[in-house]
């Protein structure tokens, strides 16, 4: 249903998986989406406009100037008509293209020009795949906000196992689904509202080059920090070290030790209409610092550490009316430590995170306990889907709260 009446482009790239891209279409079209077909010169050595044409009824784009007609810029047109753009297959030589802001075609043209989410689904030979370069363009196009699907693990035209299968048309289907969902939910929940997000991980220092910290990667507050922008929100993000770009229309603040991160957060908290702590803050810190570097001895070196103050304990402690989302990770126990977490730290829900999942990947799973004692679990999903349900939760407390 979600799909219905939505601009697709759908550019199909020069790989054997290109015959996967009719079925896609197919589905997208049965799903009730307008789909527009880009296809590259390479991608035409491998399937044929025609299909395309006849599975979406709608012209099939091929060259940026064939297509232009009296007053029209047909890739400027079809990027600001679509409300998602979808490259499946991507080919290595395409994902490379658009990390560099190339234009040479026109999808490639139409990428650039576009405004909405672009979406990417890799498929090559898996050491093509591994190849640094290709890893180096990926992670540039994820700092830009373009999503990635896949590549899935399998058996490869190629011959070669491994990673580089372009994942399965239902597959994206149903991502694409979640997605329209989750923005459905949540466009104008926040209007208005300012919303303060942690991230990342705290680093405690022990002398000027060595600290203690954790693995968190920061893409959990950064997905809801970019999810409440969505919803409408000023959004504040206060971050520890991490690799990640400030989210569009975010406001970051980095910031190193818990310390650091406790005053950002006390400076904002009065002005604040919810905070949500997705960050690990480090539990304690290095008693002494040392100004110089600590030099090997003979024998062990002992490090008394102390405690950090408990950020969000604090901020339990001053709120108003503020709504306030804590984060627990979990490797067991989690109701039993989640609902003890909640009332400790006088949170308006929890977001509990089954650790033995593990960490810093892009899915979690999760269970939501509010204070109210009601509770909401889920499957499996995506970092992004988390933060939209997230960003949900907050908007429906923030209006219970002012209808009362
Ligand atoms: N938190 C915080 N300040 C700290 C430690 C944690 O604000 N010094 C916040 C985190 O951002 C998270 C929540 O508290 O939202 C829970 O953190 P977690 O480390 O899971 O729980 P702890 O309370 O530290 O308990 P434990 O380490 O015993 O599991």
């Amino acid at each position: 249903m979600n799909l219905k009446g939505r601009n697709i482009v759908l550019g199909v790239t020069g790989g054997i998986a290109a015959y996967k891209a009719a079925e896609l279409a197919s589905r997208l079209v049965q799903s009730g989406a307008q789909v527009h077909v880009i296809l590259t010169a390479e991608a035409t050595r491998f399937i044929g406009a025609a299909t395309f044409q006849a599975l979406t009824r709608h012209p099939v784009s091929e060259s940026v100037f064939a297509d232009e007609q009296d007053g029209q810029i047909a890739h400027i047109d079809l990027a600001d008509s679509a409300d998602l753009v979808l490259i499946a297959p991507a080919t290595a030589n395409t994902i490379a293209k658009l990390a560099a802001g190339a234009a040479d075609n026109m999808l490639s043209a139409v990428a650039l020009a576009a405004k909405c989410p672009v979406w990417i689904a890799p498929a090559m030979n898996v050491n093509m795949y591994r190849h640094p370069a290709v890893q180096a363009n990926l992670r540039t196009l994820e700092t830009y906000g373009c999503h990635l699907i896949g590549p899935d693990q399998g058996r490869l035209a190629c011959g070669w196992t491994g990673r580089g299968r372009m994942s399965e048309p239902a597959a994206i289907l149903k991502e694409l689904e979640a997605y329209f969902t989750e923005t459905d939910m949540s466009r104008h929940a926040l209007d208005g509202k300012n919303i303060l997000v942690t991230a990342g991980p705290t680093r405690e220092a022990l002398d000027p080059i060595r600290f203690f910290s954790n693995r968190s990667s920061g893409k959990m507050g950064f997905a809801i920090a970019e999810a409440a922008a969505q919803a409408g929100a000023s959004v504040t993000l206060v971050s520890g070290p991490v690799a990640l770009e400030a989210p569009h229309g975010v406001t970051l603040i980095r910031v190193t030790s818990a310390e650091e991160m406790r005053q950002a957060v006390a400076a904002r908290f009065e002005h604040t209409d919810a905070v949500v702590k997705a960050a690990a803050v480090s539990d304690y810190r290095p008693e002494q610092v040392s100004t110089s570097k600590i030099k090997k001895q003979d024998g062990p070196l002992l490090v008394r550490m102390v405690r950090n103050p408990d950020i969000l304990l604090e901020l339990g402690r001053k709120k108003k009316d503020q709504v306030l989302v804590g984060f627990a990770a979990e490797t067991e126990k989690l109701e039993e430590h989640a609902i003890e977490k909640l009332k400790k730290k006088n949170v308006d829900f929890l977001v509990a995170n089954d650790a033995v999942h593990g960490f810093g990947g892009d899915t979690n799973l999760v269970t939501f306990f509010f204070a109210s004692g009601e509770k909401q679990r889920f499957e499996q999903m995506t970092k992004k889907s988390v933060a939209a349900h997230i960003v949900h939760a907050v908007a429906e407390l923030l209006r219970k709260r002012e209808q009362q």
